[in-house]
């Protein structure tokens, strides 16, 4: 199989948010603190009817319907996610409903889990079983979901809700250059979830952002190794049209591309104009450790990649702004966003990804894009998803209700013998939701 990679994608968020100006005024956080420290403008969060399994039967249903896939036709399904909602029973047995239905139950994959990155590896794994001998000419199909929740305190903001679907097969629009992707895996304790009874993660934050930035170094110096000697020349921020980042919130994201351009310095690349290696040049001498409490080199990188941040990042940033972190399914909503502003320029260009799951692992690799022909065209992933509507149809929470709703959350999470109010004037059409958790702990979804 050739060109192997994303043929179509669908993304669903829940329709209720709160805006990150409102919390951070009821938060007593000093103006300014969520929306222009965090980079963050809204956050979406599930109701008491949703939760990860109903976000994602909602999107691969959607995705199924909207681009006329036949169940029959899908060979794999991989979820990515880290919201554990049973330790032993896959989210993904809950979605072969959906396929069972139509006869199909020749589906292999199961969930992968490590924090954010769960949706990378089920990336990986569906893109590796097309590439491979086991493929038998049917479709893989990705899931990400997640619903980002933290307990009261600063990380409270950084939360979010969404799942993406992602058919992958060949000849896709969006093809993976897999020979020159790149990993750094080691052990921290940056953000875990020890507490099997909270949905809440232990989160060290000025950790979580060192191990962050620290893993982003590193794959992007093994990806140029990587690309320099399959290529015969140096790679740099020219050589890709845009960056997408795992983006727990916007600042990070911004910190990020400073840092790429901090390491093109260093290698002496031609991305590198003569102003800003003059700006660069005091922090050349920097340990590694130095560099990431540098207060003023991030600030002087940051300002030398400006520009480039606009141009290269900035059209990525849209969902992850506007719906928080994702978890597993952020990286691909920032992905999402770049489709949805620029699908009918993306034809020839390069993107870069970075994922990033906590504990921790880390992969940079890239992508290049064709035009595709329908319904597997950029265009038509663009209006599929609809993003701009999506966005537009939410319902803004007051703080107080958003409390409420995490308190009723944390009761109900790894409880039995509930039902729920079943209350979908919120959801729209075509939308999966939790009806009732039995005695026995099954789950119960119906669809709107
Ligand atoms: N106006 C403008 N900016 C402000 C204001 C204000 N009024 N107040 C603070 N800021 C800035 C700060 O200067 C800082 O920006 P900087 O980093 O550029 O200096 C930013 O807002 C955040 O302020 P802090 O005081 O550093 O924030 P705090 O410690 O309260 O929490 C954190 C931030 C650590 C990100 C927290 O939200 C968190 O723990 N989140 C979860 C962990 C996380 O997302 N980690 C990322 C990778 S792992 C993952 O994906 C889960």
């Amino acid at each position: 199989a050739k060109n192997v990679g994303i043929l179509a994608m669908d993304i669903y968020f829940p329709p209720t948010c709160i805006q990150q100006e409102a919390l951070e005024a009821h938060d007593g956080a000093s103006k300014g603190k969520y929306t222009i420290g965090l980079g963050q403008d809204c956050m979406a969060f599930c109701s008491e009817v949703e939760d990860v399994i109903s976000m994602s039967l909602t999107a691969v249903t959607s995705l199924l319907e909207k681009y006329g896939i036949d169940p029959k036709q899908i060979g794999r399904m991989e979820v990515g996610s880290e919201t554990v909602i049973d330790k032993s029973k896959s989210i993904k047995t809950f979605l072969m409903q959906i396929f069972e239905e139509c006869g199909n139950t020749d589906i292999e994959g199961v969930d992968s889990t490590n924090a954010c990155y769960g949706g990378t590896a089920a990336l990986f794994n569906c893109v590796n079983w097309v590439e491979s001998n086991s493929w038998d000419g049917r479709y893989g199909l990705v899931v990400c979901t997640d619903s980002a929740v933290y307990a009261e305190g600063p990380a409270r903001p950084t939360g979010g809700a969404a799942a993406i679907a992602m058919l992958i097969g060949p000849d896709a629009p969006i093809a993976f250059e897999s020979k020159f992707r790149a990993s750094h895996m080691s052990h921290a304790y940056d953000f875990y979830k020890p507490n099997l009874a909270s949905e809440y993660p232990v989160v060290d934050g000025k950790l979580s952002q060192t191990c962050y930035l620290m893993a982003l170094d590193s794959c992007y110096k093994r990806f140029c190794n990587k690309f320099e000697k399959l290529e015969g020349k140096q790679f740099c921020m020219s050589d890709a049209d845009y960056f997408v980042f795992h983006s727990p919130y916007n600042k990070l994201v911004q910190k990020s591309f400073a840092r790429l351009a901090f390491n093109d310095f260093l290698r002496n690349a031609s991305s590198i104009d003569e102003v800003a290696k003059e700006k660069l040049a005091p922090f050349s001498t920097l340990t590694g450790d130095e560099s990431y409490q540098s207060r003023d080199l991030e600030k002087a990188s940051q300002q030398v990649a400006k520009p480039l941040y606009d141009a290269k990042v900035q059209p990525t940033t849209l969902i992850p702004k506007q719906v928080g972190n994702m978890y597993t399914a952020s990286l691909y909503a920032a992905f999402a966003s770049l489709i949805h502003n620029k699908h009918s320029t993306l034809a020839g260009n390069r993107v870069m990804m970075f994922s990033y799951g906590s504990g921790l692992t880390a992969t940079m690799f890239s992508l290049h894009f064709s035009a595709g022909q329908h319904p597997f065209s950029l265009s038509n992933i663009a209006s599929v998803m609809n993003v701009g509507g999506k966005l537009k149809s939410r319902h803004e929470f007051p703080p107080e209700k958003f409390v409420e709703t995490m308190k009723l959350m944390e009761h109900r999470y790894g409880a039995a013998d509930f039902v729920t109010s079943k209350d979908t004037s919120l959801l729209p059409p075509g939308t999966y939701y939790l009806t009732e958790v039995d005695s026995k702990y099954r789950r119960f979804y119906s669809k709107k």
